[in-house]
């Protein structure tokens, strides 16, 4: 079973403004204006670049004499940038105050010359030697309240005021230095917030953020009192410096407190990006800013909060950490797939719709002190493939060169460490050209949803906090409900229920545990305007502060699902059952960590538990002025949730036009006038796609009438005919 604390303690586009990439329209670069990214062409003319297809580089850990044929080969391979120095900090500050650009300005000019654009990465993830010896307040103190040691990455507090002005410090020193380089075109601010969540910090600066924070939140002592509820176990705090973190007690933390702590780590994180990001906007208004991340469902900071100010979205893919981490190695191509694809919508939803960019994508044999599982032939150009598919402009492969020293040794680039190419290179190629087919207006376009999933880290981190049972978590939930959605290919956004919620057939929220007024509402006036709202169990216990609520279950929502809770269980030993009804055919199906046993107000009953809770309703559907809201009260069985969500779906008249067997996904993504189909098949198996008219390849010029073979592991990208 995995929850997240426990793995890691191991917008719709604008409209296309012709020939202007994404990055440029978001940092108000006017049209017709000369673009921000120009590079001579070998006939001496300007063209812009435009489409960010590159790979992450490291100068600083190559011999000086290899740069300009590393520069050569990049370009030869069809990149067009590269991403630097994101862990440099030691060689670009020696020691405090004294700075030494030269030898990246001579990598950045070397790149230049062979028209390779640069993305240059702050360097704070990483501090070196010197800074942690001389201010080792900085080092983070983990959940244990063990001080972490140097020696990795990330290892900071992310609320010290030293550690943010040297790190802010060095950003300014490298922003000035590289405002006017040519060839710079943008920042990488750190590297990888989203890994703080490895080890949330507990210190002494942190405590004190956090009782600022709170104060800013809750302006008096007696708000706190109350939103919390401290009279519980005598924790009434009349000095706000009483405040505590949440570390060991010999006794679980206050479940409010517990969460703003959450909420406070996530803004520690982005309020330091946030000034990295203001100085650059200042001292480089001509450069776009962002910084990358992992997705959903890993990403434990507000990436709507830490994304707010930057021009674009970016993550890192992985598929061969999902295979470790969840799939113990074991789990098959199309699950990994699935969490992968979930990453992807929750990256681009971040800025609702916004094409967002792959800053790390896998390139081949990827591995720190163990290797996880080696890709296919073809798959590395199906998981660059499937990033695009989910609305990516572009992908950076990590890395150039295979480190020869370091912790990452085992991680392979497109290079050997011999310099030889890797076993992906050729298909890497390949892939790169194809995307270049795609062109800006492929790269670009919108992805198309018809439906959406609720990600909220307010009741992720609620529940994380308090699971209720052992054996359940969001993280899993939100994985199992993501594959039974996405699989019917109509498209999927991952939403907060306060977004608007109009354009989606359905939405579907699983254990929406957490629920405030404005969710409810935005909930009420979907379904009354005619959508499908379909909600797991352990809808609505909590209010923001996670107290429980004071009102029948499912507390704010419960007119709209027109039920109320009979009792609910959390299931360990007992056999429970659920036996459907005629609106949901299928075999009987089983119930494993909880049991929402529902008494319907105004809602019909589609399915009722078996064994120790026969007869009591498990699945409710209620007709609510112009819409529907269907309460799935049992934690189901993959195979009976993906057929009830889905019969749920159809319901609906959401429909894929192409039928695809399991294991071939199908997105589309569009302009005005045009639209991409992307067909991808995750499975070792040659396939038959069955085409509802004529389609022609993107790829290969091939027409397709009626239907497409694809070989295993193969892309086809197509438009109608
Ligand atoms: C990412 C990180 C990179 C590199 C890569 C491979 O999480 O940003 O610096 O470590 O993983 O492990
Ligand atoms: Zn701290």
């Amino acid at each position: 079973m995995i929850t997240r604390r426990r793995l890691l303690a191991n917008g719709a586009v604008a409209a296309t403004v012709a020939g202007m990439p994404v990055w440029a329209r978001v940092i108000g670069v006017k049209a017709g204006a000369a673009p921000v990214a120009t590079a001579s062409t070998a006939a001496g003319g300007r063209v812009e670049h435009g489409l960010l297809l590159g790979v992450d580089y490291y100068p600083d850990q190559t011999p000086e004499k290899l740069w300009e044929e590393d520069a050569r080969m990049i370009a030869e391979a069809g990149l067009t940038n590269v991403r630097v120095a994101e862990f440099a900090w030691s060689l670009m500050e020696p020691s405090e105050g004294k700075f030494e650009f030269g030898w990246l300005k001579k990598s950045v000019e070397i790149l230049h010359q062979h028209e390779i654009e640069v993305i240059l990465g702050t360097p704070s993830a990483a501090p070196p030697p010197w800074l942690s010896e001389k201010y080792p307040e900085i080092l983070l103190v983990n959940k244990d309240g063990m001080t972490v040691q140097p020696g990795g990455r990330r290892f900071i507090c992310p609320s010290n005021k030293t550690y943010r002005k040297l790190s802010l410090a060095i950003a300014t020193e490298m922003g000035k230095e590289f405002a006017d380089t040519p060839g710079v075109i943008g920042w990488q601010v750190d590297n990888e917030f989203t890994l703080q969540q490895w080890n949330r910090c507990y210190c002494k600066y942190c405590r004190e953020g956090f009782q600022d924070w709170a104060k800013k939140k809750y302006g008096t002592l007696e708000a706190v009192n109350e939103k919390w509820g401290t009279a519980f176990w005598s924790q009434i705090y009349t000095e706000w410096r009483q405040i505590p973190v949440p570390l060991p007690s010999n006794g679980d933390p206050n479940p409010g407190l517990a969460l703003d702590y959450d909420r406070y780590q996530s803004y520690a994180n982005a309020s330091s990006a946030e000034e990295q990001l203001g100085m650059l906007r200042k001292v480089c208004p001509r450069h776009f800013v962002t910084t990358n991340n992992v997705g959903a469902p890993l990403d434990t900071i507000d990436l709507r909060e830490l994304f707010k100010n930057m021009d674009f979205v970016c993550h890192d893919n992985y598929p061969g950490f999902v295979q470790i981490f969840f799939g113990g190695g074991k789990m098959p191509a199309d699950q990994v797939a699935s969490v992968i694809a979930l990453g992807h919508d929750s990256m681009r939803s971040v800025k609702d719709g916004m094409p967002f960019l792959i800053m790390e994508e896998q390139s081949g044999k990827a591995g720190q002190s163990f290797f996880g599982p080696q890709p296919h032939p073809g798959q590395l150009r199906l998981w660059a493939f499937q990033a695009v598919a989910h609305g990516a402009m572009g992908i950076n492969y990590f890395r150039w060169d295979t480190a020869k020293f370091g912790a990452e040794e085992y991680w392979h680039g497109l290079l050997n460490h011999d310099r030889s190419k890797s076993p992906g290179f050729d298909e890497i190629l390949r892939t790169v050209k194809e995307m270049k087919m795609l062109g800006k207006e492929g790269l670009e376009s919108s992805y198309v949803a018809e439906t959406a999933l609720s990600f909220d880290l307010d009741s992720d981190w609620a529940l994380g906090i308090q699971p209720g049972n052992r054996g359940l978590s969001y993280v899993a939930q939100t994985m199992a409900w993501y594959a039974s959605v996405a699989s019917a290919n109509v498209g999927t956004d991952l939403v907060r229920l306060e977004n608007d919620l109009s354009k989606y057939k359905a939405v579907f929220a699983p254990v929406q545990y957490v629920v405030n007024e404005k969710q409810a509402e935005s909930v009420r006036n979907y379904v009354k305007n005619g959508g499908t709202f379909v909600t797991g169990f352990r809808l609505g216990v909590k209010d923001e502060n996670s107290r429980v609520v004071d009102m029948p279950l499912p507390g704010l929502l419960r007119d709209v699902m027109g039920v109320t809770l009979k009792d609910y269980a959390p299931i360990y030993g007992d056999k429970v059952g659920v036996k459907f009804g005629a609106e949901l055919p299928g075999a009987d199906g089983e119930c494993a960590t909880w049991a929402d046993l529902l008494r319907p107000t105004t809602a019909k009953v589609l399915a009722t538990y078996t064994g120790a809770y026969e007869g009591d309703a498990a699945i409710t559907a209620n007709a609510f002025g112009k819409g529907k809201a269907v309460y799935v009260g049992a934690d189901l069985d993959a195979i009976s949730l993906a057929r009830v969500l889905r019969t749920l779906l159809a319901m609906t008249g959401s429909k894929s036009e192409i039928a695809a067997p399991r294991g071939v996904e199908v997105t589309r993504r569009r302009t005005a006038g045009k639209e991409w189909v992307f067909l991808l098949n995750h499975t070792a198996e040659a396939q038959k796609v069955a085409v509802a008219g004529k389609f022609k390849s993107v790829l290969s010029g091939d027409v397709f009438d009626g239907s497409v073979t694809m070989k295993a592991f193969d892309v086809v990208v197509m438009n109608k005919a």
